[in-house]
C-alpha cells in the first residue's frame, strides 16, 4: 500500500472545506485551505477520539470539535492546549483532477 494514492477528486473538497475520505485503512482528513492549497493529515485528533474534519477549519488552522485543541494544518503543529502531539500530515500533490497522497 505504500506510494500514491488518489484520495478525493479535487473539485469534491470546497475551498476554505474539509472532508473525511478512507484510504488504505487510514481515515484522512483532506484540506482545502482558502489559499488554494490542499493538505491531508490523520483525521483523528492527537489528543483524544475525535474526528477532526468535523472540526472548525480557519484559515489554515483546524479546531478540534471535542476540546477545542487547535492545530496548524500545512505542518500538523500543535497551536493550542490540550493538543500537545502533533498531527501526522501526508505528502500531497494534485495532478489530474485528484488529490493524491504518499502514504508511507
Ligand atoms: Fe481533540 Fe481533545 S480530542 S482536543
Amino acid at each position: 500500500m505504500e506510494g500514491w494514492h488518489a484520495v478525493a477528486a479535487s473539485d469534491e473538497v470546497e475551498e476554505d472545506d474539509v472532508v473525511c475520505v478512507q484510504a488504505c485503512g487510514r481515515t484522512l482528513a483532506v484540506f482545502h485551505l482558502e489559499d488554494g492549497g490542499y493538505h491531508v493529515t490523520d483525521d483523528c485528533c492527537t489528543h483524544q477520539e475525535a474526528s477532526l474534519s468535523e472540526g472548525y477549519l480557519q484559515g489554515d488552522t483546524i479546531e478540534c470539535p471535542r476540546h477545542q485543541g487547535v492545530f496548524h494544518v500545512p505542518t500538523g503543529k500543535p497551536m493550542g492546549p490540550p493538543v500537545v502531539d502533533t498531527l501526522h500530515v501526508y505528502p500531497t500533490k494534485v495532478e489530474d483532477g485528484h488529490v493524491w497522497v504518499r502514504i508511507p
